[in-house]
């Protein structure tokens, strides 16, 4: 794996990304949900992704804590070491599941069809868009949840930037498109539902953003717990520290710095922006919050799911 790692990383960094035509991909519905042009146009190609047993699928809503997650993963399996840590980008450590990009990039299925087992893999799937074969195979899956209206605001900002995605328009049509999940991977509301359904029939580990930014020890310590991994305390508190927004942002390996402005425009926004719990404060409007609330309490109707922020008050 660390070999293979090494080879992708040499072609991505060869691949000149910049000078590549990148544009803002059309949402294309693939079973109702729509998502990114390129991936739907190659869905059989995902839909028929062969798992394996010991793969460990790290699932989340785009914007949700996704990055976060996938660091404390590869450093939880690499004993917290730094170093190896940061042997490549994000990306490349734990390829994207579903990504399709233009050639010469390889896609995500690609890659992953690759590289040795034990695999960590990314997806912004929705649970019922994940390839059939992780479930036949019982595969385990850590599911990041985080609450709607910081996740709508992460992502607004995140269209802003990833010239990849389509226009999120102005903040007042961004809450529409939102809520009517018109946005790529579809509805919140379903995606955080839809795992939450699954969770005790799954070897499922379902977590919160709001819970990682509480207490990163206590989050961290369930993760080692479920991927069955002990560690000193020393080791822990230095995952602790490396897993840090602060310490992320300003690890190379860890802030997409690689991506070109082509892709990612950082000028408009940064990958890792805040990492608030609470911001959409600075961002909704009284009555944009109410309606917000009105419409999301019909949406989340009949669920047991419950997320630890105050909604219902600005
Ligand atoms: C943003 O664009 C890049 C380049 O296509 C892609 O790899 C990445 O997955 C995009 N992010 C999302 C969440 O779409
Ligand atoms: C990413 O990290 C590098 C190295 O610390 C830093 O120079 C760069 O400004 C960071 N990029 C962003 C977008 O924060």
């Amino acid at each position: 794996t660390a070999q293979f790692c090494t080879v992708l990383y040499s072609i991505l960094k060869m691949t000149d990304l910049e000078s590549m035509t990148w544009r803002r991909f059309p949402l294309k519905l693939v079973e109702g949900v729509p998502i990114m042009e390129p991936i739907a146009d190659n869905w059989e190609m995902i839909a028929n992704f062969q798992a394996r047993p010991d793969d460990l699928l790290i699932a989340t809503y785009p914007k949700a804590g996704t990055t976060w997650m996938q660091e404390i993963v590869d450093l939880i399996c690499h004993d917290g070491n730094a170093g190896k840590a940061r042997r490549a980008p994000t990306h490349v450590r734990i390829p994207f599941l579903e990504i399709c990009s233009p050639p010469p990039v390889p896609s995500g299925v690609e890659v992953i069809n690759k590289i040795a087992s034990p695999r960590v893999i990314k997806t912004h799937l929705p649970f019922q868009l994940v390839p059939k074969s992780f479930w036949e195979h019982n595969c385990k899956v850590i599911y990041v949840a985080r609450n709607a209206k910081d996740n709508l605001v992460s992502y607004y900002h995140f269209d802003r930037m990833n010239l990849t995605q389509p226009e999120p328009g102005t903040w007042e049509e961004y809450i529409g498109k939102f809520t009517q999940g018109n946005v790529g991977w579809g509805s919140w509301y379903d995606h955080v539902r839809g795992y939450w359904e699954e969770r005790d029939k799954r070897r499922m580990l379902y977590a919160f953003y709001e819970d990682m930014k509480e207490d990163p020890k206590r989050e961290i310590l369930k993760v080692m717990k479920f991927l069955e991994k002990e560690l000193s305390d020393d080791v822990v508190d230095k995952i602790i520290h490396h897993t840090s927004f602060q310490v992320m942002k300003d690890n190379p390996m860890a802030n997409y710095s690689s991506f070109p402005e082509t892709i990612f425009k950082q000028s408009i926004s940064s990958f890792m922006r805040k990492g608030d719990v609470g911001d959409w404060k600075t961002h909704f409007t009284v009555a944009q919050s109410e309606a917000f609330d009105e419409d999301y309490r019909r949406k989340m109707a009949g669920t047991s799911l419950r997320f630890r922020i105050l909604f219902f008050a600005v």
